[in-house]
Formats: structure tokens, C-alpha cells, sequence
């Protein structure tokens, strides 16, 4: 059976008190809405739709970013979860299959589980994604009967007793397309907050004598962010999840719950990360790579046998290849490094092409902006770029060139030459003895005034 996809995504998200869309708050720097979506692309769905209300424009364009086929439907007005699948009907025409409801603010649901439900869908007209909690607080409450599921209460209608029930809705749900429809239609908004309930589908599917079930995951993957809290647990979760992930893939964490990780980080095998690391999005780390003490990556490529930190910043567009060396406080911008190549202090290599096997002096700066436009620094191979060099770009350095300490280098330096560009130093025999007695002098004469 063929597997469509509704999340939804058009509540305000008050609780957040932001301009930004729930949904678009991001967890390991990228959108909750597309770790939802990502869920649910496990399934392969044949369409994906999007409900989306508040911030429409912004969740639109993040749907698209992530998948250009996605479609994204306006809820003009949010009354409530069943009114927002049933804006789908359109979206969903010519489908004949089943439909997944997700919720955009309920981001970990796994692979497993929604293929659980798939199984469980094959003896059910509906299932429902359950989970046991100890603190079930205001999550709408299952009412089981046997392995089956009579009814979903939600907290603000729920008796004591059904208050009592500690197996709460994860919102995600799966019903056959025309099967969810037609239940819908019969939805009322008669309860305390004046809504339509999804929930409701399944009273309504067991009068009609259909099979409800509800199938359960763990409660960390039903986490729910209503609030900025909420959010700061959630990437707590993700954070845990992803470094133990990492760490089964034999990266070695000195000390794990330091080093921040994106949604796209990947790690190779054997490499070793210090305390305190930084991982933006757009990383990837060949194995055997060693990133010390608080370095900050993103959008950046590491090669095997690299070494990285400690205080690096790799930005986006930093491509080193196999066994670069890149020091304390060295930033790398835009630019390729080639094997074996050593930044080690106190640089900015920004828009840069850097050969093999060439040393970059302390305090070497790729001058690349003037102000206006930014300008390309190309340095051969095995090339020695001496201390505090600044290399005013457009520029060029040759194969097996030189520059000297303190040079500002602005003009092209063929292979195997030395560029000098520094003042012409002076030496004066005796001169300094003679400076330091009268800043002595003067030194006395102030002393022995302010007495
Ligand atoms: C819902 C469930 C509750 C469940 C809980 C799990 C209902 C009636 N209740 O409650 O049983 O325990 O989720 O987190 O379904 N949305 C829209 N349009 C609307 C209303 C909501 O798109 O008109 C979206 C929201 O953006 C959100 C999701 O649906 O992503 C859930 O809505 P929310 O209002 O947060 O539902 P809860 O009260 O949390
Ligand atoms: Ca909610």
C-alpha cells in the first residue's frame, strides 16, 4: 500500500514567544519541521503535504528547501488537528493509499516505529502512536479496550479517572485516505476548547465497527516542544542520541556531552575529538583525523589523517586534504588546503588556494576584501610563506617560492623566488644604550617632581 504523508505544522506555537514559527525553531541547526519530515521520508511516501498557517511563507520555503516536491497547504484559521488534515483533501486527490499524520513539533518519531504502525495498519482501520509516560500532563489520553482502542480523551475533557490513564497520544496516526475522510466529515467541535479533534477519528471508527489500534514507542520520541524549555530538552535528546550514534561508528568523544553536532555531521572512524568542539552544519570528518579543544566547524571538509585545533575555525568552504595540519586561533574560509599543507598559528587563509606540502608562517593573512569585492590567493606547492606575510589578493605565489617575515606581498611571486616586501631594516651601534639613559633621566626628573 502506498504511504502519503500529512504534517502538521500551522499552529502559532505561543508558548515559544517568537516571531519565528514554531516549526522553524531548529534542533541541531536545522528546522524541527524537517526532522519530522525526515521521519516520515523513511516510509518513501508517494506525496508529502504540509499544513502550515502561521509564518505560512517561511514554513513553505523550508518544506521546499528540504524536498521541492512537497506540497504545502494553507490553514487559514487553526481549529484544531482534524481541521488541518482535512485541508489535505484537496492535496491529497487521486491518492489511493494510506496517510501518516505527523506533527511539525513532534520531531523524533523514528523509522521503527512508524514502520510498527504500518504493520500493525494491515489488521486496522486506524492506528494510533502511543506511549507510556510517568508524567503524562496535558496529553490526550488513550482508552484501550484489550489491543483495542475505544476512544482518545484529551486532558482538558478527560475525567479523574481517565486523567489517571498513563498512556498518552503522540498525535501520529494512520488510516486509509478515504477512510480518514470520511470520518472527518462527522467530526464535531463540541468539547472544551471548541475544536476539531483528530483524536476523534477513532470513537468514530469503532461505531462504525472498524479496528483501532494503538501501537507504542518510546516516550523520547513523542517529545512534544511547545516552549523554548521544551526545545533546549529536545536538542538535549538529539545531542545524546547523535554522539552515541557517532561514538557505535568508533568515533572517539574524550569527553561526549562537550562537543555540539549537527544534523548532517558525519564522522569517520578512529578520529578522535577533544572537549569542547563545535560541529555546524555541512561537516564531514574523514577517519583517522584528530579535532582538538575548542574548534568550530561548519559547511567544511577534513581529510583523513588531518589535524585540526586546538582553537581552529573551519568556515564554509574550508577543504583540507589529507594530512593538513591547522593550528590555534587559524581561521580557513572558502579555500582548499593541499596534503600535508601546516597552518599552524594565528592566521586567516579566506578565498585561498593552497598548494602541497607548503608551510604558511605565524600571523599569515589572506588579504581578500577590499572593501568592496573579494579577491583569490593562490600559494603553490611546497612553498614557504614567512611569519605575519599578508598576501593582498588578486595574488599569486609560485611552486617552491618563498616570502620573508612581515612582507605584504601585492604583487605575483614566480616558482622558486623570494619576495621581500618590508621596510629595509637599520642597525645603529650605541644607540640604544643612549636612548635608554635619557628615558631614565626623564623618568628620575618626573619621580622627584610629583613629591
Ligand atoms: C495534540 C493531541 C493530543 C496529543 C498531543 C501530542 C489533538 C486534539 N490532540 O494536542 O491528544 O497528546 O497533540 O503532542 O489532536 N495544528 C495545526 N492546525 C491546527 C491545530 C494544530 O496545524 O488547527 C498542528 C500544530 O501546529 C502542531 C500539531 O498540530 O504541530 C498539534 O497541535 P497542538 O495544538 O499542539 O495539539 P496538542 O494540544 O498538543
Ligand atoms: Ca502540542
Amino acid at each position: 500500500m502506498s504511504i502519503a504523508l500529512v504534517i502538521l505544522a500551522a499552529g502559532k506555537g505561543t508558548r515559544m514567544n517568537s516571531d519565528l514559527p514554531k516549526v522553524l525553531h531548529p534542533i541541531a541547526n536545522t528546522p524541527m519541521l524537517v526532522h519530522a519530515m525526515q521521519a516520515g521520508s523513511a516510509l518513501s511516501p508517494a506525496r508529502t503535504v504540509v499544513v502550515a498557517g502561521h509564518g505560512f511563507d517561511a514554513v513553505r520555503t523550508a518544506a521546499n528547501d528540504f524536498d521541492e516536491d512537497v506540497i504545502v497547504v494553507e490553514q487559514k484559521e487553526q481549529n484544531g488537528t482534524a481541521h488541518a488534515v482535512d485541508v489535505c483533501r484537496e492535496a491529497l486527490k487521486g491518492f489511493d493509499g494510506d496517510v501518516i499524520v505527523l506533527f511539525g513539533d513532534t520531531p523524533f518519531v523514528t523509522a521503527e516505529t512508524l514502520t510498527k504502525m504500518v504493520a500493525a495498519k494491515a489488521e486496522n482501520a486506524v492506528v494510533v502512536l502511543g506511549f507510556e509516560t510517568a508524567e503524562p500532563g496535558k496529553y490526550g489520553r488513550l482508552i484501550m479496550s484489550g489491543n483495542q482502542l475505544d476512544r482518545i480523551v484529551e486532558f482538558a475533557d478527560a475525567s479523574d479517572e481517565e486523567r489517571a490513564v498513563t498512556f498518552c497520544n503522540s498525535g501520529v496516526m494512520l488510516a486509509h485516505r478515504d477512510t480518514l475522510f470520511s470520518l472527518i466529515e462527522e467530526i464535531t467541535p463540541q468539547n472544551s476548547q471548541g475544536e476539531y479533534y483528530l483524536t476523534d477519528v477513532v470513537e468514530l471508527a469503532r461505531q462504525r465497527g472498524l479496528g483501532v489500534t494503538a501501537v507504542a514507542c518510546d516516550e523520547g520520541e513523542t517529545l512534544g516542544v511547545n516552549s523554548r524549555l521544551h526545545l533546549a530538552e529536545a536538542e538535549a535528546v538529539f545531542q545524546t542520541n547523535a554522539r552515541k550514534d557517532l561514538m557505535e561508528l568508533g568515533v572517539t568523544l574524550q569527553q561526549p556531552e562537550t562537543v555540539m553536532l549537527s544534523f548532517d555531521t558525519v564522522i569517520g572512524r578512529d578520529t578522535i575529538v577533544e572537549p569542547n568542539v563545535y560541529f555546524g552544519p555541512g561537516v564531514t570528518v574523514e577517519s583517522g583525523t584528530r579535532i582538538r579543544a575548542f574548534s568550530h566547524l561548519e559547511g567544511c571538509h577534513v581529510s583523513r589523517g588531518s589535524l585540526v585545533g586546538p582553537y581552529a575555525r573551519l568556515r564554509p568552504g574550508a577543504e583540507l586534504s589529507e594530512n593538513v595540519h591547522v593550528g590555534n586561533f587559524v581561521e580557513i574560509k572558502n579555500a582548499e588546503v593541499g596534503e600535508g599543507t601546516k597552518v599552524n598559528h594565528l592566521s586567516y587563509i579566506g578565498d585561498a588556494t593552497l598548494g602541497a606540502g607548503t608551510n604558511i608562517g605565524a600571523g599569515t593573512i589572506t588579504c581578500n576584501y577590499d572593501g568592496v569585492m573579494k579577491h583569490h590567493t593562490t600559494v603553490g606547492d611546497n612553498a614557504f610563506i614567512g611569519s605575519n606575510t599578508m598576501l593582498v589578493a588578486p595574488v599569486t605565489i609560485g611552486n617552491e617560492a618563498m616570502t620573508g617575515s612581515g612582507s605584504v606581498i601585492t604583487k605575483d611571486v614566480p616558482e622558486a623566488a623570494l619576495a621581500i616586501a618590508r621596510a629595509e631594516q637599520q642597525t645603529k651601534p650605541g644607540v640604544a644604550r643612549k636612548l635608554f639613559d635619557i628615558l631614565k633621566k626623564k623618568k628620575q626628573k618626573r619621580a622627584s617632581e610629583s613629591k
